[in-house]
């Protein structure tokens, strides 16, 4: 057994997969596709379920098991109107893994998934945080630092790795998200007491990846600098920062809330007006650059890693490179 395999142990058994590399469910992105060729591949597939009612979940998750046999998970937004509904549809499927995002989970769906025979799978933004997790019954944690590409944090992921992975490893898995796209990350986690990690970015440009030609050209013409976190103009307009390529849109962005502030201050609209008009300037923005190809006023969600993503591979082959990567670096560690 090689020292990587022996770092990765714990996160495999865990996920029932051959290395300990989750996909970090992307909307749009990850879909049956992507999914089922992680797998496929050794990784682990998450779905995306995002804003998807239950009956397309249901035909995702149905598409997916028959490309591949091997065990993924589905990943569920926590505000979603329908959650419950859609923890039936995975229950349904005896999915394996659900991974809950998007905040704390409301009552009563941890015990559902549980119940369902699934291992539950949450994301810890602090160490409290993590710590009442774990406390409520939750199988494993991902942490995601504020590198990453779509909804972020504030804590890079250094931080919250030094941080969590101390208290929280010998409890549970922990898995490392954030601003990884090479092998010697990966293996540095590891040493710190990490399962496995979670990568998203470095997958965007893999073959198997459904999404719009145009917005791969513009992850491999990109550079970490140009993956930046949404900026809030005015404290009374809150945004939820993301993180993404800057484009048309990004600019578009700053220009409405600049002019929606002014109309706030001539009494032209009231405050939950304003603030819903911040809030709905994105929707749909992520479908129209991944799918319809949007590159200019779409949502081009991306990581800092973007600027390690060189061309368009298979999923075997980025997961044998950063496989490859970790080993070499585990080895040259050992030697010095
Ligand atoms: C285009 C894009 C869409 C994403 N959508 C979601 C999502 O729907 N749900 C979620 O929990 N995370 C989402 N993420 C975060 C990923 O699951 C993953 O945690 C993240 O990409 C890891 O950081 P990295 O991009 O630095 O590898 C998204 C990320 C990207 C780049």
């Amino acid at each position: 057994m090689t020292k990587l395999d022996a770092l990765m142990k714990r996160g495999c058994e865990f996920l029932g997969s051959e290395v300990a590399i989750m996909a970090g469910a992307m909307s749009w992105i990850s879909e049956r596709n992507l999914v089922s060729a992680m797998s496929n591949a050794g990784g682990f597939g998450v779905i995306a379920c995002g804003a998807m009612p239950p009956q397309l979940l249901d035909a995702e998750i149905a598409a997916t098991k028959a490309m591949t046999d091997r065990p993924f998970g589905v990943n569920l937004i926590t505000m979603h109107p329908n959650l419950d509904e859609l923890i039936d549809v995975c229950a349904r499927y005896r999915v394996s893994h659900v991974v809950l995002a998007g905040g704390l989970p409301p009552a009563g769906s941890i015990d559902a998934i549980k119940a369902s025979g699934a291992k539950l799978i949450c994301f810890a933004p602090a160490l409290s945080l993590a710590k009442k997790l774990v406390r409520s019954g939750v199988d494993a944690l991902v942490i995601e630092g504020m590198e990453a590409g779509g909804h972020i944090g504030p804590v890079s992921t250094s931080v919250l790795a030094q941080e969590i992975l101390p208290e929280i490893a010998p409890q549970v898995p922990v898995f490392v998200a954030g601003g990884i796209a090479r092998g010697g990350a990966i293996a540095a986690y590891l040493e710190q007491g990490a399962a496995g990690v979670q990568i998203g970015t470095r997958l965007v440009c893999a073959t198997e990846c459904i999404a719009h030609p145009a917005f791969k050209k513009a992850f491999l013409r990109a550079s970490a600098r140009d993956a930046v976190a949404s900026v809030q103009i005015d404290p009374r307009l809150p945004v939820i920062p993301v993180r993404a390529l800057k484009n048309a849109g990004t600019e578009e962005f700053t220009r409405k809330q600049v002019e929606v502030a002014a109309m706030l201050d001539r009494g032209e609209i009231d405050m939950g007006e304003a603030q819903l008009a911040i809030e709905q300037f994105w929707a749909g923005a992520l479908r129209r650059a991944v799918i319809d190809g949007d590159v200019e006023n779409g949502s081009l969600m991306a990581g800092q890693s973007v600027g390690m993503v060189k061309g368009e591979e298979t999923i075997a082959e980025i997961l044998k490179t950063l496989a490859t990567e970790a080993q070499a670096a585990l080895e040259t560690r050992a030697t010095i």
